[in-house]
């Protein structure tokens, strides 16, 4: 498996392009699954996860097209994928692959719609928590589905197709949002999304479904209406910016000292974590080509930060800032409240040097002159990247193990580090 090797101590200065976001990348493409007309996407980043619902959505009859070329094949950054689910062939999504990514269970949404039936392997939990889907199925039902969970598969049936309803999330999700959006876009009559979940992303697919034909309105508010439609059809959609991985370079930024732009990134999607930024001393500069980041020999003041869904400071940056906080000159404060098991980088971290205590869902982290090199591992995607910041400033050699979680959300990471002048490869064995 691949490593990631740095020499921290290089201040960072240039340009970093910001891709395509994973997180609306993901629905965009399962969104796919509700018309018979092609579904074209452009600014698709090139991740491990992408490749991953390639391959699943391919098992229900799906074609995708990259730029011209077949799934596999190398393409360039920010790729443009041609999706057909003309003809759906299986309604099943089995477990080995549902349980390699989360995200692939919301298929279940455009297959019950579309198809009138759906099974799907519930995911089971993961690194950060349980993560159940409770809420997804309870959106479904809201719309008239029924379902049985069967042998860890979660059925959804709908014969005469589903009905607008009244969905009331009693607690906001992104994924529960994705699939009421989804289900409701073929469903006959409206539906009313109540406490929807208002991140960037649930816009970005809102948008894309409205190019489809859609009638949904309200989207990034918490409440959401939709009208029913019998029918949706292609259409040409880009991805918007991801904020996280805007969010982490930032934090790289802050983390090693230097200037550099965030080609791309919208200073809107992430105002939270700017704000959490620019009270740590570092210069955050909205520009027409994306957002200038800069932090001269100052130190860097320790922030108080508890994670909420946006537009609160995300969780999917979390454990970068945490990273950055032990380099602070004071003590800070981070609270996880989305989440309950999101702090794997801990213990890593401390590795390297850091001086952080648990209590419950708060991490107290009290700064630190330096930090130093080591082997680190991390079993999560945005806790291995944090390892990544941490590298970029600790004394000597970092090796960041299991790269494969980087790869899943990340675009050719020490690429694009390596160009603003950061010490960093990737040792392939
Ligand atoms: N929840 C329930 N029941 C449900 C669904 C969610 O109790 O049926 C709980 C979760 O356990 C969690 C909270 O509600 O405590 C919020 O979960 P949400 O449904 O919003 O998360 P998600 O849709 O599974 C997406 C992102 C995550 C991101 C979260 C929160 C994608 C593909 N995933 O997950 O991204 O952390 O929203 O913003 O969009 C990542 O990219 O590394 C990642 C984990």
């Amino acid at each position: 498996m691949d490593r990631i090797r740095i020499v921290g101590g290089k201040p960072l200065t240039g340009a970093i392009p910001i891709s395509g976001a994973k997180n609306a990348t993901l629905p965009l493409m399962i969104a796919a699954l509700l018309t018979e007309d092609t579904l074209v996407l452009d600014n698709v980043p090139h991740l491990a996860d992408v490749g991953l619902l390639e391959r699943i959505l391919g098992n229900h009859g799906v074609d995708v097209m990259i730029a011209g070329k077949r799934p596999g094949e190398n393409g360039a950054n920010g790729r443009t994928l041609h999706i057909s689910a003309k003809n759906i062939v299986d309604t099943t999504a089995p477990y080995e692959l549902v349980s390699k990514m989360r995200a692939s269970f919301w298929v279940v949404a455009p297959l019950v719609a579309r198809m009138g039936e759906a099974k799907v392997s519930m995911p089971g939990g993961c690194a950060i928590g349980t993560r159940p889907v409770d809420l997804l199925i309870m959106a479904l039902e809201k719309l008239g589905a029924e379902i049985e969970i069967e042998g860890g598969y979660v059925v959804a049936r709908a014969k005469n197709g589903l009905r607008g309803g009244e969905i009331e999330f009693p607690k906001v999700t992104v994924g529960g949002t994705h699939t009421a959006l989804m289900a409701a876009a073929l469903a006959r009559g409206t539906t009313v999304i109540e406490n929807a979940a208002r991140e960037p992303e649930i816009g970005d697919v809102a948008d894309c479904l409205n190019k489809m034909g859609a009638k949904i309105s309200g989207a990034g508010t918490a409440r959401i209406v939709v009208e029913g439609v019998a029918r949706l059809n292609g259409a040409r959609h880009s991805v918007l910016p991801d904020r996280i991985e805007t969010g982490t370079y930032a934090m790289a930024v802050a983390m090693t000292g230097g200037d550099v732009l965030l080609q791309n990134a919208r200073p809107e999607l992430l105002q939270g974590a700017l704000d959490a930024l620019a009270q740590t001393g570092v210069t955050v500069t909205p520009t027409n080509e994306g957002i200038r980041i800069a932090r001269n020999g100052a130190g860097l003041m320790p922030v108080d930060v508890t994670t909420e869904p946006f537009p609160g400071f995300p969780t999917d940056l979390q454990a970068q800032l945490m990273a950055l906080m032990t380099r602070a000159k004071g003590t800070s404060r981070i609270t996880e409240t989305i989440f309950e098991n999101r702090f794997m980088h801990v213990q890593e971290l401390v590795r390297l040097g850091a001086r952080i205590q648990l209590d419950g869902q708060t991490a107290t982290i009290e700064g630190v002159e330096r930090l130093n090199g080591a082997p680190v591992m991390a079993t999560d995607l945005r806790a291995s990247v944090s390892l990544v910041i941490a590298g970029l400033a600790a004394e000597g050699e970092t090796v960041v193990n299991r790269v494969y979680h980087l790869d899943r959300g990340f675009e050719r990471v020490e690429e694009k580090l390596a160009r603003c002048g950061a010490e960093i490869e990737r040792i392939s064995d």
